[in-house]
């Protein structure tokens, strides 16, 4: 089948890319004597996450346990939840320990209490890694030494967990201007979780993992000794705000939205048939916003977008497209591809993506995991 015989919209996946980002991630944790855990949150495929294991990831991680649940249905058997999971969830929680080895992260004294209580009253524990805020400032405990230390000493003496190390997701990687920018988040991060852990060593807490993850710092983090695993996600497909970060080029980017031109209301002005329900609204994770809601290639063979089309609007199903200079030769029925601003988004909108060797579909592969969002 040729992608031309497919309806539009639709997401294409392009397998040499998709294998290349999974390899090239793999050999720098390799080389940096660290494990990757890739997380699902950007594929949702379990077949994505086998490629990933295939190739040398030691575990996956999932945000929820709706996703985890799918990844587990699939066979998968070491999941971590990078995300301060609400111990309102122990039942899921714990029939999932059935099926896997789980660990969380708890960054508040009073749930890491609760989760102990609730593992002790069914005779587990849990596997838990204290969240540190590295800068995000989402979640994750302030990491001043004189409150973090004290912290870590008291998850490590709840009896109804098991305290595995240190984790962060460093995700103000998305808003730097600059490459000197980015190596510094990932310096900065890697400093910061090396003097916690030496601290809370020295306190008689051990610290056995430190879990740092986000796509735009990991080949920085690779290189930095004492982490002992890589969790990004984003990589498999990258996507146009990686791109504008400098993360990724653009021949690095695997996941793209073809679409036809619906509508020419004027020699300036195009419409397509991608709006929010499938590029969503997102303009981009940071403050490195590149302008619109994707770059446009002018025809599905175009190597390089089209800087003078931008998808300035969305409604729910349509992409207004501004032509920014002079008029636009593209005719409604013709076909574009759209490189989306952030690709973990996009994926989880649709039942299944194409996977792509130059024109052709290879395959097709459900996102199982799609809108399990609890
Ligand atoms: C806790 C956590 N870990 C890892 C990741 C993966 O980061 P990225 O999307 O940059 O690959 C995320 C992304 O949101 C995250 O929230």
């Amino acid at each position: 089948m040729q992608i031309t015989d497919l309806p539009t919209p639709q997401v294409l996946i392009d397998r040499r890319r998709l294998t290349a980002n999974i390899e090239r991630m793999q050999t720098a944790a390799t080389r940096g004597g660290m494990t990757l855990r890739p997380h699902t949150k950007t594929h949702k495929s379990p077949r994505v996450a086998k490629w990933q294991v295939d190739a040398g990831a030691s575990g996956i991680a999932c945000a929820k346990i709706g996703e985890a649940e799918v990844f587990a249905d699939a066979g998968f058997t070491d999941i971590r939840l990078p995300y301060p999971i609400n111990p309102s969830n122990s039942d899921r929680l714990l029939a999932l320990m059935e099926r896997a080895q789980i660990s969380i992260v708890v960054d508040h004294a009073a749930v890491a209490t609760e989760w102990s209580e609730a593992m002790l009253a069914a005779g587990k524990q849990l596997d838990v890694l204290v969240k540190v805020d590295v800068g995000y400032h989402r979640c994750g405990i302030d990491p001043a030494l004189a409150t973090a230390v004290p912290f870590l000493t008291q998850v490590a003496a709840l009896p109804g967990l098991r305290l595995r190390g240190l984790l962060s997701h460093a995700g103000q990687s998305c808003d730097v201007t600059s490459a000197a920018e980015l190596a510094a988040v990932a310096k900065d991060e890697a400093e910061l979780l090396r003097t916690l852990a030496a601290e809370a060593r020295r306190a008689g807490v051990a610290v056995d993992e430190i879990s740092v993850g986000s796509t735009a710092t990991a080949m920085l983090s690779a290189t930095e000794p004492d982490i002992t695993e890589l969790r990004p996600g984003n990589y498999v497909y990258y996507d146009r705000s990686q791109v504008a970060i400098g993360s990724a080029s653009l021949e690095d980017c695997a996941l793209s939205v073809m679409a036809t031109v619906v509508s020419k209301p004027a020699d300036n002005r195009i419409v397509l048939d991608c709006g929010s329900k499938t590029l969503t609204s997102d303009t981009g994770r940071g403050m490195v916003r590149p302008k619109g809601y994707g770059a446009v290639f002018a025809g599905l063979d175009a190597l390089a977008p089209d800087d003078s089309l931008l998808i300035a609007r969305l409604s729910e199903e349509h992409g207004v497209v501004e032509v920014q200079t002079g008029a636009t030769r593209l005719e409604p029925g013709d076909r574009v591809r759209v490189l989306p601003n952030h690709s973990c988004v996009v994926s989880n909108l649709v039942d299944a993506v194409r996977l792509v060797e130059g024109s052709t579909v290879v395959d097709t592969l459900p996102v199982a995991a799609r809108g399990k969002i609890s």
